[in-house]
């Protein structure tokens, strides 16, 4: 999505700290990029680049900007209109006196434009956030935050919006509704941006701004306004542990973050599961515990989703309760029946998708119970669902999500056993997923040593241009997981299927240039799977087995990447991890940006 970032301090600083600060942002979003400075003699800089932020630096080596104090830069995922410089923002109003920046969209954007053109206003692109601009000085009345007013009272949609006025650059200020934004207080400087952690290092504290919030900032003072009041909003420190992430040895944040899988999932546990007692921590579920909850209904997008698919397996295996998995795109528009026996959870590693949060304001304007499994702490979800786990993954920067997905099913799993131990799980069963899951980060371990075996397998088909990837229970969600890494990292079309579902109709598509990944470490559905192979086999389609190192059909594969499995529940993160290798040694071997893979962004926070 689009990222905004604001500065304002030290003359010399501004274009430095603007594009080092839409560096730290632009795994997020990377269409285009750009920059305005202005200076205290009403000078003003606009810089645009299409691509990387590189791309934008390279233009801006040659210019001098030891006078320019304050500025503005904004990362770009297009939505209205193509990626192009004209597109780029910051755009000017009419004049060149107000310009702005924009994360969201302004739904309403065809009906204002026309109403600009008709008054004479010219508009340069294609984006709905022009109009802000142009509104913004058709109703100027001298004071930015009644202008602001005005203006919030004519726009629909979401929006975080920073504006610079080029007469007056000792201000920077905007509104939000519905798209992240904080204001960071350095010892001299200020900042806005879309994520706080893009500040870590420059600030002490921080304020999340709310929906509705409009405000002024200037180097000595803040107004934030809410309504027609002013907000009280709590400065927030920045902890001490918090820090830049950095690459280390590694070539690209994906690879960092699948090889830091073990540890998170000692993290994700930890203080949750006493492995010596046997025993499960958690004064949050102990409250859910309590409702006497009777239905779970699951809602994300993405991989997110794929978390709760598992989760569904888990909390209608081990806890004994049912569960609807639903996708928040497809969650926010459909009817609902919330009732007092039914749990809520919302699943998301960045806490900011849009869809998922507008979900849960739903749910919760109809008193429905809401639970919110997230990574960020702080994020729109998180504070919105007030309750819930956290993942504990840390940053994840790759836009392929990988180490928070095993978060998020680890805290399913702690969720069904907690819930399933009050609830009749058999306690031999519980015994055996707890010893299992101690288990887990050195299992993990393990399959990140066969990474060149993998690498091996994975760049003899990575000229292929479709796959199926197949399983059944949970299997096959694991098996869309890995379909969906394929797609977004590789660029390579690929289908996740129950594999006992292929006969009926898509094998007609396998001859021997249709590879298919079986997911098949073990368990009771494993010969089902071993059938769909050889069927797979008999119609020349070559099948790659993702299988226990013990398989007794081993014979039917093509190619195989074995492991040492734990009991069948618990093989999902195992089979995650070799389909997360798998993917990206195909995007590495054909030159891919792992880290910035084409149209996507980080989080997305538009509709
Ligand atoms: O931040 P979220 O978990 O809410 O994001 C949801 C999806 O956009 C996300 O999981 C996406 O599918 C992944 N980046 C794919 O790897």
């Amino acid at each position: 999505m689009c990222w905004v970032f604001g500065y304002i301090g030290a003359p010399g600083k501004a274009a430095r700290e603007v594009l080092a600060g839409l560096q730290r942002l632009e795994y997020r979003g990377y269409d285009s990029a750009g920059i305005c400075v202005i200076n205290p003699d009403k000078n003003l800089e606009v810089i645009k680049a299409v691509g990387k932020v590189n791309n934008l630096k390279v233009k801006t080596d040659s210019i001098d900007f030891s006078t320019y104090h304050a500025g503005i830069g904004h990362t770009r995922w297009a939505t209205h209109g193509g990626v192009t410089e004209a597109n780029c923002h910051p755009h000017l109003s009419q004049s060149g006196r107000f310009v702005v920046i924009h994360n969201g969209i302004i739904e309403n954007y065809a009906e204002l434009r026309d109403e600009l053109i008709a008054k004479g206003y010219v508009f340069h692109s294609e984006t709905d956030t022009e109009v802000t601009v142009h509104l913004f000085e058709d109703i100027f009345d001298g004071d930015y935050l009644s202008t602001m007013t005005k203006l919030v009272a004519k726009m629909h949609g979401a929006y975080g919006l920073v504006f610079l006025d080029r007469d007056n650059g000792n201000q920077i200020f905007g509104t939000k509704k519905g798209s992240p934004m904080v204001l960071g207080f350095g010892k001299t400087e200020r900042y806005i941006s879309s994520d706080y952690r893009s500040l870590i290092g420059l600030i002490d504290d921080y304020i999340i701004l709310e929906d509705g919030d409009i405000f002024l900032v200037t180097l000595d003072n803040y107004t934030i306004l809410s309504g027609w009041q002013d907000a009280d909003r709590t400065r927030q420190i920045v902890g001490e542990d918090e820090k830049v992430v950095e690459l280390g040895d590694f070539p690209n944040f994906m690879l960092k973050e699948v090889f830091e899988q073990p540890r998170v999932l000692e993290d994700v546990f930890r203080g949750r599961i006493d492995f010596s007692s046997n025993s499960l921590h958690s004064d949050t579920l102990e409250h859910i515990a309590m409702l006497g909850i009777k239905k779970v209904t699951i809602v994300a997008s993405g991989t997110s989703y794929h978390a709760g698919l598992l989760g569904k397996y888990y909390l209608e295996e081990l806890s004994n309760i049912p569960v609807d998995v639903v996708v928040s795109t497809e969650f926010k528009y459909k009817k609902k029946f919330v009732s007092s026996d039914e749990l809520y959870i919302f699943v998301s590693q960045s806490g900011e998708t849009i869809d998922t949060l507008d979900s849960l304001k739903i749910v919760k304007e109809q008193w429905g119970h809401v639970f919110g499994i997230v990574n960020v702490p702080g994020s729109a979800i998180a504070r919105a669902a007030g309750q819930g786990l956290f993942t504990r993954a840390g940053t994840e920067v790759g836009v392929a999500s990988t180490k928070a997905f095993v978060t998020q099913v680890a805290c399913f799993l702690f969720l069904s056993l907690y819930l399933g131990q009050k609830n009749g799980l058999d306690y031999r069963k519980y015994r055996e997923i707890i010893d299992s899951i101690a288990k887990l980060p050195e299992a993990i371990s393990s399959i990140l040593l066969s990474n060149e075996a993998i690498r091996k397998v994975a760049e003899k088909y990575a000229n292929s241009t479709n796959f199926f990837y197949l399983g059944r229970a949970h299997e096959l969600v694991i098996a869309m997981e890995g379909s969906l890494k394929l797609k977004e990292l590789a660029y390579i079309h690929s289908e996740a299927y129950s594999s006992g579902e292929l006969k009926h109709g898509s094998i007609a598509l396998i001859d021997s240039d249709f590879p298919s990944l079986m997911i098949n470490g073990g368990g009771i559905l494993s010969p089902k799977n071993a059938s769909s192979a050889e069927e797979i086999r008999a119609r020349g389609g070559p099948v790659i087995g993702i299988i226990a190192k013990d398989d007794p059909n081993k014979q039917v594969y093509a190619d195989v990447i074995e492991f040492d499995p734990l009991i069948s529940e618990l093989n999902p993160f195992l089979e995650v991890v070799i389909l997360q290798l798998f993917a990206y040694h195909i995007a590495n071997f054909l030159g891919r940006d792992v880290d910035k893979p084409r149209n996507l962004a980080k989080s997305v926070t538009v509709e």
